[in-house]
């Protein structure tokens, strides 16, 4: 009996990697980017709220969740499409742009879920190399362009380096880049950067159709489990994202917890202020212990051991994950030595931070 071949292969569908945490009594997870300072006030009420109408349909049109969104940033929210995370907005936008043969380009050491768009569609992943310190050459990205390149991704800032690329740049980058290919700015973490940089990708999108921004309710505002992302560019781009993304896709539960949180921008500037505060701590700790660490702006830092034996630093996730604490290596991302550290709890960080001491008689085998 034959079975049914799929055209993909599961086992790179997927950036979040599972980790045997067995034996630990408590599992701080500082693998996910997720945020330890919890949901925005008033999320959790408003997912109760609307949890006894789990029975009915929600809004398709994700409309007053959209307006939110318009009236917090001054956009009009017809321009704005909601998804299912900002994940099923950077999948909709290579379907509805590029398609098998098609190039998708983006920065070395990008998001991975931007080759995942690529390899769900049979296009080809593009990368242009990076300047010093991981930071985006914007001329490198610009002269990676092709005839077949038909979607450019920037990060920004970047998981897993947590770099971000000034905001003049990434202007010159959607003047400089030729008007029929889209530019998605991925702006996932920007609420931990200069709110100012936000305002000006939005526009950005204004001045050029071909951009569309995205943004979370994932990361600053907590919601991670809840799903809920959107995009903002041009309405024929809009109109084209809404052709294609599923019908039902921000749940209702999840659409009235955006419509709440979008306005606490007062709990978000805390959120940013303390991100900053223990990503400088945490770092602080590392390099103390001999740590190289990479200049990011968003929620985790990214660092590694010079001179530490290959294979050491997803040795030390292993070893970590049994004593209950969990960060991530990157040799998925092509970067075996280098390990992302989301920021968290200050007891927690120093809590692994001496762990981390532990490890480090493991560096080297001679
Ligand atoms: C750079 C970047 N973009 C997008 C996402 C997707 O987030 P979500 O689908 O939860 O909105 C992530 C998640 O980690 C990310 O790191």
């Amino acid at each position: 009996m034959s079975l049914p071949v799929p055209y993909l292969s599961a086992k790179t569908l997927t950036v979040v990697k599972s980790i045997d945490t067995s034996g630990a009594a408590r599992v701080v997870n500082l693998g996910l980017n997720e945020s330890w300072l919890g949901p925005a006030p008033g999320v959790v009420d408003a997912l109760q709220r609307t949890a006894a109408d789990v029975h009915r349909y929600a809004d398709p049109a994700c409309s007053t969740m959209r307006m939110a969104i318009g009236r917090q940033f001054g956009l009009d929210p017809a321009r704005i499409v909601c998804g299912n995370g900002s994940e099923e907005l950077l999948d909709a936008i290579g379907r509805v742009y590029a398609r098998a043969g098609d190039e998708i380009l983006f920065p070395a050491y990008s998001f991975l879920q931007f080759a995942i768009v690529a390899y769900r569609i049979g296009a080809r992943a593009v990368e242009s190399p990076l300047g010093p310190d991981f930071s985006v050459d914007i001329d490198a990205l610009l002269a990676a362009v092709t005839p077949a390149t038909r979607v450019v991704f920037l990060a920004n800032p970047n998981n897993p380096t947590g770099v971000a690329v000034p905001m003049e740049e990434v202007a010159r980058l959607a003047r400089e880049l030729p008007s029929n290919i889209v530019l998605v700015l991925d702006c996932a973490y920007a609420e931990y950067v200069d709110p100012a940089d936000g305002a000006e990708a939005f526009a950005i999108a204004d001045r050029h159709p071909n951009v569309v921004v995205t943004r979370t309710f994932s990361k600053a505002y907590g919601m991670a489990s809840a799903r809920a992302g959107w995009g903002y560019g041009h309405s024929a781009v809009v109109t084209a994202l809404n052709n294609v993304r599923g019908i039902g896709n921000v749940n209702g539960m999840a659409q009235a917890a955006a419509t709440v949180a979008i306005a606490q921008q007062d709990f978000i500037a805390t959120v940013r202020e303390r991100t900053a505060e223990g990503r400088r701590h945490l770092e602080q700790g590392l390099i103390a212990l001999g740590f190289e660490v990479a200049p990011s702006e968003a929620n985790f830092a990214f660092a590694r051991l010079p001179g530490a034996d290959a294979g050491w630093a997803a040795a030390t996730v292993l070893r970590l994950a049994k004593r209950g604490y969990v960060i991530r290596s990157n040799e998925d991302y092509g970067l075996p030595e280098w390990l992302r550290i989301s920021i968290g709890d200050t007891a927690d960080i120093d809590a692994l931070l001496e762990l981390m001491r532990q490890e480090l008689p493991m560096r080297a085998s001679a």
